[in-house]
């Protein structure tokens, strides 16, 4: 069977890397999360004092990504490629509430998003990948074969995104994730450079009302009929 591109875009907690972690496995893919490297960017400028209680250098965090090394590392137990860090896991420092409130000024920047597209491109070379972020089908990929276009209604992605905060231990609080899930949005959607958009030839996939195993069954089958077309 021939391999090929699979682009999934969309809002903040649509349930992207969920869906897509599970067509990788199913179809023997390589899964890559581009949000987990925008991430990664913005813990080292976190760590490195570039960002601070109301001030962000960008031009100093522009003058060190030469030292920015991000990496995957799959781990057999969970299943998936984890995020490194100049050689650091850094899976679950990057999913913090305070990550998330500084990641998308950080993804507005040209010189990152140049940076990290090179190395996603590079990722993606050989097809059979399942990328998720918010430029994949746009930018990164514009020829993939299938790309999906994700949401839901704000409320109830920071519902997800609130119980799986409290899960893993995080004191947050609901209002605080539904802020956060609609500020992204909204500079998402809006920066200049590579705005989350829907690609003119995206099937579009609300999930407002899907499970987790609805949601799959749909993608899973896109996926398969555009393979069998192609094949
Ligand atoms: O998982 P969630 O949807 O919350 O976010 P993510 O995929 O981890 O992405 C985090 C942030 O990185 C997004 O809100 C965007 O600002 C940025 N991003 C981007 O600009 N381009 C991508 N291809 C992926 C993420
Ligand atoms: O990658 P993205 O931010 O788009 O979302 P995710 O991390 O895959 O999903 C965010 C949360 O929503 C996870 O806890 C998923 O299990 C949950 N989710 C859900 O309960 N039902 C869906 N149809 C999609 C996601």
């Amino acid at each position: 069977m021939q391999k090929i591109t699979i682009a999934i875009d969309g809002f903040s907690s649509t349930g992207k890397s969920t869906v897509a972690k599970q067509l990788a496995k199913s179809l023997g893919y390589v899964y890559v999360d581009s949000g987990a490297m925008y991430r990664a960017v913005t813990l080292f400028a976190m760590q490195n004092g570039f960002i601070e209680t109301g001030c962000f250098d960008k031009d100093g965090l522009i003058s060190q990504l030469d030292h920015i090394k991000i990496s995957f590392k799959f781990n057999k137990d969970l299943g998936f490629a984890e995020v490194y860090l100049n050689e650091k896991n850094v899976e679950k420092d990057i999913r913090s509430l305070e990550v998330s409130n500084f990641v998308s000024p950080v993804a507005t920047i040209s010189e990152v998003r140049e940076q990290l597209v090179k190395q996603q491109q590079n990722f993606g070379k050989d097809k059979g990948v399942v990328m998720d972020g918010r430029d994949i089908g746009t930018v990164v990929f514009p020829d993939a074969e299938l790309k999906l276009f994700m949401t839901a209604s704000a409320e109830k992605r920071a519902k997800r995104r609130y119980d799986e905060l409290i899960e893993r231990g995080d004191d947050v609080s609901y209002d605080d994730v539904l802020k956060n899930v609609q500020t992204r949005d909204h500079i998402d959607s809006t920066r200049e450079d590579s705005p989350l958009t829907m690609a003119e030839d995206a099937i579009k996939v609300d999930n407002s009302s899907m499970n987790l195993k609805e949601q799959f069954e749909f993608v899973l089958k896109l996926s398969e009929d555009k393979i069998k077309s192609i094949s």
